[in-house]
């Protein structure tokens, strides 16, 4: 047992290093600086043990263990981009970066080393290797007693999992820098994490439109003409999104423009752009033997190819500056907004495996291993790094991340598909300073369609990704008016989603959160048992021990006041765990006492949303795309229910980075009561009106915005 020296690296945040720390890992590659006067305003925190009940272990082989000590119904959540399961204690996690998160391991598209725990602290593993967290899972022979071990035959109450008091967490064999984040509360600590991370990512507002991506072979004509189709049929969209087929080759990748299909890309993109449209790029790491850059890049590469492609060694500054030169001039300087960075995952899939293996060679002395758990942030750093040089904002797609990422604009997605995991996976990322975006490509049905489209536009990044489908937001005619009702509501509440964005990038505090982040443990665990008895779930199978606890991972907060319940194919009701308080349907007007859980009905046009009484959300008129620098558009202050209240709302230019600057604001909105009864509101800032805005405009004692209001 070796003793632990722990040094507070930041306000609340405490760091200790086990054998050498390394000099390439998450937090040193993103190098973003720690928010440090956010992090001292913060309320001072211990962690609920004692430092000395923290231990390093080692095993005969000579290989470190952490331990950390556990209370008896503490829940564990976090480890990045999980799918299958919210709470994690009791679990091993195997933190290992894999495109295919099929079971319930932990391998995933962004494993994280970070979790958080109910009883509010965070422990961060910072290293470029794939971690083995044992969440409650591992049982040391010296805890049990003779009676721990029962009958399987004869006893129902026998576990799979025996209970464990301990976190256990194989170390990495050279060493790694640990990191224990305070709270108080779970809020605090995940909030303590991001900011440590350099704050949350802030889109440009463009970001938070519409954004459909066109089928892979299509041509610039094609694309044009499907964009103009959104304007045509008045659908919002800011974004379009290339797929494969505009590079000359794929698979492996060329960067390039394909002549044919694309004979006059800086035009197309001005045509895009004159009429309200960002352009975002597919591409992967693999370079093709075709490009101009492979000849230069070969030297500065892996030696195991990738579709017979090369993986370059972005460790190096060689390699990043090559890269970025040609991404530089053949994009950026034409007006390419951004990029959808696939691929960097790699598959073990039974007849899809496809990456470098973990015993590659890379020139700048790294293995494939830690490339891999790298790679995902290697090409968003370079990426928003090309934008900043141009003092631009950028917000793009990626489908590998890992710890250090909060600052990074850039939402994961997968090609899984199953819903209600995707909702599962927007309530995980909030733990892990990740955003996700649950993607909508086609449908069973007009009623999957419908589901889908209205998880989709309540998430950091609402996008058709009709690459492979064909599909457009009419696929459906029989539900178009829902669909183009939700993408413009999307539109409407930009005002309030930039703000709970502005609150990520400033406080730490994730725009998307799941339910822990909002209500107490034990109002949790008081839910979870309500909800077990509502659907008379059948929580034990005796005869092998495996025991289903419902979670509320289907359903999440958006900002302060505002909660979504999606609901998926085949479901017109369901439970809702609502905060205490009392709440009321965003568009129906019903009203709920909160403090538990209420059943609630929605037909196929309404996805269940619920804002608390009192709440004013900053909203505007649905325009066809986000407002342009320059561009206003009136603001109104919708004030819902019979309480006074208020919100914050922040304004900046929307696409510059001026606003680390300075040049950007936050102003008040108050509604209180007068003295008849009625409400009056005020709003309070360094200016009358944010910029963006042309007047303002004030609803009171809303209840519900009912279904025909656009
Ligand atoms: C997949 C990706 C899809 C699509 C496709 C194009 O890997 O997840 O969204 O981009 O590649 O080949």
């Amino acid at each position: 047992m070796t003793a632990l020296t722990w040094t507070e690296a930041a306000p609340g945040v405490w760091r200790a290093t086990i054998g050498n720390s390394q000099a390439l890992t998450p937090l040193s590659l993103i190098g973003a600086e720690p928010k440090l006067e956010a992090l001292g305003q913060m309320a001072k925190a211990a962690p609920p043990f004692e430092w000395e009940e923290v231990r390093i272990e080692e095993s005969a082989s000579g290989r470190r263990t952490l331990a950390l000590p556990l209370a008896a119904n503490e829940k564990l959540y976090g480890t990045g981009l999980q799918f299958m399961r919210m709470n994690q204690r009791g679990r091993t996690r195997y933190l290992r970066v894999n495109s295919d998160p099929k079971q319930d391991t932990g391998e995933t598209h962004a494993p994280v080393p970070f979790y958080v725990s109910d009883r509010g602290y965070g422990v961060l593993i910072d290293t470029a290797r794939a971690v083995t967290m044992h969440l409650g899972s591992a049982v040391r022979l010296d805890a049990m007693s003779k009676e721990d071990a029962k009958d399987r035959n004869r006893d129902a109450s026998w576990r799979a999992t025996l209970p464990s008091s301990r976190a256990e967490i194989r170390l990495p064999e050279e060493g790694a820098d640990i990191y224990v984040f305070c709270g108080p509360a779970l809020r605090d600590a995940v909030s303590r994490y991001n900011l440590f991370c350099g704050g949350g990512a802030l889109p440009p507002k463009w970001g938070l439109g519409f954004w459909h991506r066109v089928p892979t072979l299509f041509s610039e004509k094609e694309a044009l003409a499907e964009a103009m189709e959104f304007r045509r049929r008045d659908y919002p969209c800011d974004v379009i999104g290339l797929e494969p087929g505009w590079h000359s080759r794929s698979y492996p990748v060329t960067y390039e423009w394909d002549e044919e299909r694309f004979p006059a890309p800086e035009r197309f993109v001005r045509e895009l752009a004159d009429n309200g449209f960002r352009v975002n790029l597919w591409e992967h790491p693999y370079v093709s033997p075709e490009s101009e850059l492979y000849r230069a890049l070969k030297p500065l590469s892996g030696d195991y190819a990738v579709w017979g492609g090369l993986a370059p060694d972005y460790a190096l500054p060689e390699a990043r500056e090559l890269y970025a030169q040609q991404h530089k001039e053949k994009h950026v300087a034409i007006g390419v907004s951004g990029y959808k960075l696939d691929e960097c995952d790699g598959s073990e899939l039974t007849n899809n495996s496809w990456m470098f293996p973990e015993h590659a060679s890379f020139p700048s002395g790294l293995d494939g291993e830690q490339m891999r758990q790298l790679y995902g942030l290697m090409f968003q750093k370079m990426t928003s790094d090309l934008y900043r040089a141009d003092n631009q904002r950028t917000y793009g797609l990626v489908r590998a991340s890992n710890a250090a990422a909060s600052s990074l604009p850039y939402v994961l997605y997968s090609d899984l598909y199953d819903h209600k995991q995707f909702i599962r996976a927007l309530c995980n990322s909030s733990f892990s300073g990740l955003l996700w975006s649950p993607e909508v490509r086609r449908a069973r049905s007009a009623e999957d369609w419908v589901r889908r489209m209205q998880t989709v536009c309540f998430s950091p990044l609402a996008m058709l990704n009709a690459w492979g489908d064909g599909t457009k937001p009419w696929s459906f005619p029989e539900v178009e008016p829902i669909i183009r009702r939700y993408i413009k509501l999307r539109m409407r509440l930009q005002p309030y989603l930039y703000t709970a964005f502005a609150s990520y990038r400033e406080k730490g505090i994730p725009p998307f959160q799941a339910m822990p982040f909002v209500v107490t443990p034990e109002e949790i665990n008081r839910a979870e048992e309500q909800r077990m008895e509502a659907e008379k779930l059948n929580t034990t199978d005796g005869a092998y021990g495996k025991r289903t606890i419902p979670q509320w991972d289907d359903q999440y907060m958006i900002g302060d006041s505002l909660l979504v319940a999606p609901l998926v194919e085949g479901e017109s009701e369901r439970e809702v765990l609502l905060p205490s308080g009392s709440w009321i349907g965003f568009e129906t007007g019903e009203q709920y006492k909160g403090g538990g859980v209420i059943r609630v009905r929605a037909e196929l046009a309404t996805i269940p949303i619920f804002v608390r009484d009192g709440a004013v959300i900053p909203m505007m008129a649905s325009l066809p795309h986000a407002l342009r620098p320059g561009e206003q558009a009136p603001l109104e202050f919708v004030h819902f229910g019979s309480e006074a209240g208020s919100c914050l709302l922040y304004d900046d230019d929307g696409v510059s980075l001026d606003h680390e600057k300075g040049a950007c604001g936050w102003w008040k909105a108050d509604v209180t009561k007068t003295e008849d009864g009625g409400f009056q509101g005020a709003l309070s800032g360094e200016t009358e009106l944010p910029d963006s805005y042309s007047g303002v405009m004030w609803r009171f004692a809303t209840m519900g915005l009912g279904l025909h209001d656009e």
